[in-house]
């Protein structure tokens, strides 16, 4: 396996440009189900996700080329499958959304059952009671989802109100309302700008979809829909990442192509920890020269602070000249990190889903274990504040949902490199 070697105690120097969003990239991807012809992905981040999203696609009959920016993802050769196998589902979670694409053009479909990941169950029971709700008959086989349209036909438009705010739920059945026979009205859906550039495609492809981007959202269902091509929206957490990692090295680091107005609360809770944030021309500049102030942060569904920043900012909050209270109010264990960043000499006391971070001096430089996408990215920011060195392992957790971290941050004056061959 890979490993990240830190030598820290540099403030980041320079320009960094922000990638295509991950979380936006991969509903996208999966929409293209919902029309047969070939359809262009562009601004797609190099990832692992990315490539595990185009073996999905095909597997299900869909012949794709990955190029260096852009997915083409090749008309329908009329797959005989409508299955996401486990062997790739359990590569990434998010490939139950082509569940609600699946079942809404061929009126079946078999997905596995994601299962939990490291920061908590994740459960898909919105996804399968909505769907429900436009007439599909769910059953639960052997860890798959089997699910088919009312008599093994059309869905039907429904009026659902999710029972909590969920972004790849929100993005499953707007994906199977589209080609639903009839209306139907979406309440209590997740706000995130992702769920909003999902609906900007479905609507390049024909659908009819209102009020994306707010809790409620109404989805006019279409006979069919046309293939589509569309540079997606930036990545607003991999921009926040970075903007911590200049925060916590006392940089000046302007990040092009940030997404600001994704950013908006968690700016904020930026500004207040002593950061000038200036906007420019390409994007936005990040400076800290003095002290790191305590904030506290709850994260929340978009527009709140994002549960994706959590573990990044808890970094910034080692260092500050005070104490932080950071609540984590969207997954159940999402703190491991904070191990780690103990060993590394912060001064963390977690109870429940609270962290009470005392800040400290400085971090020192240790052997450290990603466990989880983000989770990595907070320790790779920690070994870039401490002076000596920092070994991240399983950085494949980093490498599904950031595009050569370790180019970009050398690119910012980071000591820092990729070791092939460490043992996890
Ligand atoms: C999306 O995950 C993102 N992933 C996550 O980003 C992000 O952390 C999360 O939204 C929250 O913003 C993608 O978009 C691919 P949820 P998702 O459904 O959709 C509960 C990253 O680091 N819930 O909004 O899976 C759930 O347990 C990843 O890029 C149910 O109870 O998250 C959680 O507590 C990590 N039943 C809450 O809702 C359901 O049917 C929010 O989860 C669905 C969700």
């Amino acid at each position: 396996m890979d490993a990240i070697r830190i030598r820290g105690g540099r403030p980041l120097k320079g320009t960094v440009s922000v990638s295509g969003a991950k979380n936006a990239a991969l509903p996208i991807l999966c929409a293209t189900l919902l029309s047969e012809g070939e359809s262009f992905v562009r601004n797609v981040p190099a990832l692992r996700d990315i490539e595990t999203s185009v073996a999905l696609l095909e597997f299900l009959g869909r012949k794709s080329v990955l190029g260096p920016t852009t997915v083409r993802v090749g008309a329908d050769t009329g797959t005989s499958r409508p299955e996401a196998p486990y062997e790739l589902v359990k590569q990434m979670r998010a490939s139950v959304l082509v569940l609600g694409p699946l079942l809404a053009r061929f009126g079946r479909a078999k997905v596995s059952l994601p299962g939990g990941c490291a920061i908590g169950a994740r459960p898909i029971d919105q996804h399968l009671k909505g769907l429900e709700a436009m007439g599909a008959e769910i059953k639960l086989e052997h860890g798959y989802v089997v699910a088919r349209g009312p008599n093994g036909g059309r869905l039907k438009g429904a009026d659902f109100c999710f029972d909590i705010a969920t972004v790849t739920g929100t993005e499953n059945l707007m994906m199977a309302a589209a080609l639903a026979r009839g209306r139907t009205t979406l309440v209590n859906c997740a706000r995130e700008p992702e769920v909003e550039e999902l609906a900007r495609v479905l609507n390049k492809m024909g659908a009819s979809i209102q009020g994306a981007g707010t809790d409620e959202i109404l989805i006019e269902g279409k006979e069919s829909l046309h293939p589509f091509d569309h540079a997606i929206i930036a990545d607003r957490v991999e921009a926040g990442t970075f903007m911590v990692a200049a925060a916590a090295t006392g940089g000046d680091v302007l990040v092009e192509h940030a997404p600001v107005e994704h950013l908006e609360g968690f700016l904020a809770k930026l500004r207040r920890a002593g950061c000038v944030l200036t906007r420019e021309e390409h994007g936005l500049r990040v400076v800290r020269s003095g002290p790191i102030l305590p904030v506290d942060i709850t994260t929340a569904p978009y527009p709140g602070f994002p549960t994706d920043m959590q573990a990044q900012f808890m970094v910034l909050m080692c260092l500050c000249n005070g104490r932080a209270v950071i609540t984590e109010t969207i997954f159940e264990n999402r703190f491991m990190h904070v191990s780690e960043l103990l060993r590394m000499g912060a001064n963390i006391d977690v109870h429940s889903n609270t962290a009470i971070v005392n800040g400290v001096p400085a971090l020192s430089g240790a052997s450290v274990m990603a466990t989880d996408l983000r989770a990595s990215a907070s320790l790779v920011i920690a070994g870039l504040t401490a002076s000596d060195e920092t070994e991240v392992r399983r950085v494949y957790h980093l490498d599904r949902g950031y595009e050569h971290i370790e180019q970009k941050l050398a690119g910012l004056g980071a000591d820092i490199e990729r070791v092939k061959g460490v043992a996890g």
